[in-house]
């Protein structure tokens, strides 16, 4: 816990209720509201995977599910995003691979002879070669792990919603469209893919935070909204049908794990907001500006406002001096 920032009125997680969860058969303390992502890493753990060609150390990068860096198998799901779930006292945590002794980062050494896509005009003659070169191309990514079969079947569920309005985004600009729609009576959904509402908000201080809280309370007044969160809207089609799916809460029922809703909806509202992208440096090809951006220590702006959430001083650079210069 050493890593923790000070207290916060923002944070988002509770210090007088610590739980453990289990890391590489080690115990790792955790307080309840923090991610698996932030429990490992105010614990001092940094690797998180392998990168997919030289096995090059990855830490999570985004903290918003959209990297996958930070993918670990958590209770036996393989893939999971960590720093989109929440822990529970108990949870087992295991890491793709040895992410932390990974003899295949040796390949890297011969980076030089395996420019981006060798993969793809090499190794095709003689034919027979291929057949094996391919196999050996399948078990080789770092941030993958063999498949295998769960102990507990887990359980999936499908609704159907018609609400008059679909909101996407939990954001302030997303509460505001919902609360005036709901003020006009009309049913609401609004959908948020963090577990917490507030979206860029949140993660601005104790003004930002007291301006999300408030309308947080002005939402909970009306019956005729239903917030859905942990909630990604993957796909909105021409006749206004919205796929949602929802990453259960594993404290409610422990084997559930996804839930689809599928929304059809009179009116959609998109307020998504803006999302930190990496930036790329004229000096550097976009492969050299995406690799530095993986790095190990790296993150993009947002998820070091987002770490703040988390009292956990995350990564303190989000490109060295050096490149931005
Ligand atoms: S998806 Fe978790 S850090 Fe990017």
């Amino acid at each position: 816990m050493a890593n923790r920032l000070p207290d916060s009125p923002a944070q988002v997680f509770d210090r007088t209720k610590p739980v453990t969860i289990q890391y590489r058969n080690r115990p790792v303390s955790a307080f309840e509201g923090d991610t698996v992502a932030s429990a490992l890493m105010a614990s001092g753990i940094d690797t998180f995977s392998r990168s997919f060609k030289y096995h090059r150390r990855r830490g999570a990068s985004c903290l918003t599910g959209n990297c996958c860096r930070c993918t670990m198998s958590v209770d036996g799901r393989m893939h999971v995003k960590t720093c989109q779930t929440a822990v529970r006292a108990g949870m087992v945590i295991e890491p793709h691979g040895n992410v932390e002794l990974d003899l295949k980062a040796l390949g890297g050494l011969f980076s030089r002879a395996m420019p981006t896509g060798f993969y793809y005009k090499s190794f095709y003659r003689p034919a027979w070669l291929w057949k094996l070169i391919k196999e050996i191309f399948r078990a080789m990514p770092g941030n993958m792990a063999a498949v295998s079969p769960l102990d507990v079947k887990p359980e999936y569920d499908a609704v159907n919603l018609s609400p008059d309005l679909l909101v996407v985004g939990g954001g302030l600009a997303g509460m505001e469209a919902a609360i005036t729609a709901a003020e006009a009576g009309i049913r609401v959904v609004l959908a948020e893919a963090d577990p917490h509402l507030g979206g860029f908000e949140a993660y601005q201080g104790e003004a930002g935070h007291r301006r999300v809280q408030e309308s947080i309370r002005r939402l909970e007044r009306f019956a005729n909204v239903r917030v859905l969160t942990s909630t990604r809207v993957s796909a909105i089609y021409p006749d206004g049908v919205a796929i949602c799916i929802q990453a259960c809460d594993p404290a409610v029922k422990q084997h559930f794990v996804e839930r689809s809703y599928h929304v059809r909806a009179g009116a959609t509202v998109v307020a998504t907001g803006a999302g930190s992208m990496p930036m790329l440096f004229k000096t550097m090809s976009c492969l050299a500006s995406c690799c530095l951006r993986q790095r190990k220590g790296s993150c993009i702006c947002g998820a070091s406002s987002r770490a703040k959430r988390c009292c956990w001083p995350a990564v303190t650079t989000t490109l060295p001096r050096w490149v931005s210069s």
